[in-house]
């Protein structure tokens, strides 16, 4: 016998007992989405190689050892999308969306990224994706807030989320925030990690989100971005925070958030929850005003966020509910070729009556006993039987397979009335 083929490491099957918690987690989302007027936009899995190179930096984690990169036959460099926002933007000039133009868009699906993994961390894993085009103010900024709270409430987990939020201010002046820092952790060489000291020449800002608690003193003493900024940084950043304020948002400011991608200016958040250990980050984002110019478009701006889907739904309680109400209500068994046959009818029948019914017939043969562990297998409430009495008098057993309730024998003209009544 041949070695069986495994799946990629980090890279995970949805079995059918899990879909049932993506799909009411996908219905929530949508419904959600279309509340606020978002729109759904598909989008390729690879791009390449350049366009993440030139959003995400070329010194990040992610642009450094992470991406899944590739030669195709024309001998290109692609690149399995490791995110979603660059590939929307680009999507977004390229057909000329964007000009003089708002837009507030959604995707959803697949990313990729060489981690190593986790629980919580894969190197397949599927983010929701939510931008914003064209809208300058704090408002938006704001409405992003609002539309995360709705979707926790709607799935129970809000008591389960935090909120943190930051201002990274302009490029003009993060870089002047960079020099101090620089400054400061240079004066503390020493008492940094060696990922830190690399780091102190290609990308300073990520020494604050070094997860090593060693570190943690040293970070604590730091200079905050907050000092630098300027008027209008500012002038944004109260904005958001007083239309948070004004909806009853709780949030806490922190000052070392910085992200792990380098396209964000002014307003950076994420939503942490202490349920899921170190990958505590189940939603993150902010504004991006400046890749558009930097990705060949217009001077315009942006905002978005993406969260992480198996996070997310590893926060749902009870989650086996969503399994139960996809079970079928009722499983067929027909023992009998000729009974088979009439039965295979009866059921198409009953389908065209009731397009929201569940039923599965019984396949595959089998006497009753058999056709029954089945029945009970499929999780279905009801057993419906087709025997050879049944047939020629025109009825259709009933057996309740959850409740203590005693069979009973309906005629088939008053099924359809039955089936209604446990849908
Ligand atoms: P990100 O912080 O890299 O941002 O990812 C967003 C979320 O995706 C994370 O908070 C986490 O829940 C999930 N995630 C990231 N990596 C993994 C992984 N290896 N395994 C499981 N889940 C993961 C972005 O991707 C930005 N594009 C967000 C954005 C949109 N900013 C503006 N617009």
């Amino acid at each position: 016998m041949s070695d069986k083929i495994q799946a990629i490491r980090g890279m995970h099957d949805i079995l059918p007992d899990r879909t049932p918690h993506w799909q009411h987690v996908e219905a929530v989302l949508r419904r959600v989405m279309a509340a606020y007027g978002y729109r759904e936009i598909r989008l390729p899995l690879v791009e390449r190689t350049e366009l993440f190179k030139r959003s995400i930096g070329e010194v990040t984690d992610i642009v450094e050892k992470e991406m899944y990169t590739f030669e195709d036959r024309n001998g290109d460099s692609l690149t399995l999308r490791p995110e979603g926002t660059a590939g929307c933007l680009r999507a977004c000039l390229e057909h000329g969306l964007l000009h003089n133009q708002a837009h507030r868009l959604w995707y959803s699906g697949a990313m990729f990224r060489h981690e190593r993994p986790q629980k919580g961390r894969y190197r397949q894993f599927h983010q929701l994706g939510v931008e914003a085009y064209g809208m300058a103010g704090p408002d938006i900024d704001a409405e992003l807030i609002l539309l995360c709270r709705r979707l926790w409430r709607e799935l129970d987990i809000a008591h389960k989320l935090e909120l943190q939020i930051n201002s990274l201010g302009t490029v003009e002046e993060r870089l002047a925030y960079r020099g101090k820092l620089v400054d400061y952790f240079r004066a503390h060489f020493d008492r940094l990690d060696e990922d830190s000291r690399r780091r102190l020449e290609s990308n300073p800002l990520r020494i604050l989100d070094s997860k090593n608690p060693e570190l943690r003193e040293v970070i604590e003493g730091a200079p905050v971005l907050a000092g630098e900024l300027g008027d209008a940084s500012r002038a944004h950043f109260d904005g958001f925070r007083k239309r948070l304020d004004a909806a009853g948002v709780p949030y806490a400011v922190n000052p070392r958030l910085v992200r792990g991608l380098d396209y964000y200016s002014r307003t950076v958040f994420e939503w942490v929850t202490q349920e899921l250990g170190a990958q505590g980050t189940v939603c993150a984002g902010g504004r991006y005003d400046g890749l558009i110019e930097q990705l060949g478009g217009k001077d315009s701006t942006a905002v978005g966020f993406a969260l992480g889907m198996e996070r997310l739904i590893e926060l749902l309680d009870e989650p086996e509910r969503f399994e139960t109400a996809a079970h079928p209500h009722a499983y067929l068994i027909a023992a009998g070729e000729e009974t088979e046959l009439a039965g295979a009818q009866l059921a198409e029948a009953w389908r065209d009556a009731l397009p929201a019914l569940r039923l599965q017939t019984h396949c595959g043969g089998g006497g009753f006993k058999s056709q029954f562990k089945r029945a009970d297998k499929s999780g279905a409430a009801v057993a419906l039987i087709l025997g050879e009495d049944e047939l020629r008098n025109r009825t259709v057993g009933i057996k309740f397979l959850r409740e203590e309730r005693e069979q009973s024998t309906l005629s088939q003209s008053e099924l359809i009335s039955f089936l209604r009544t446990i849908i």
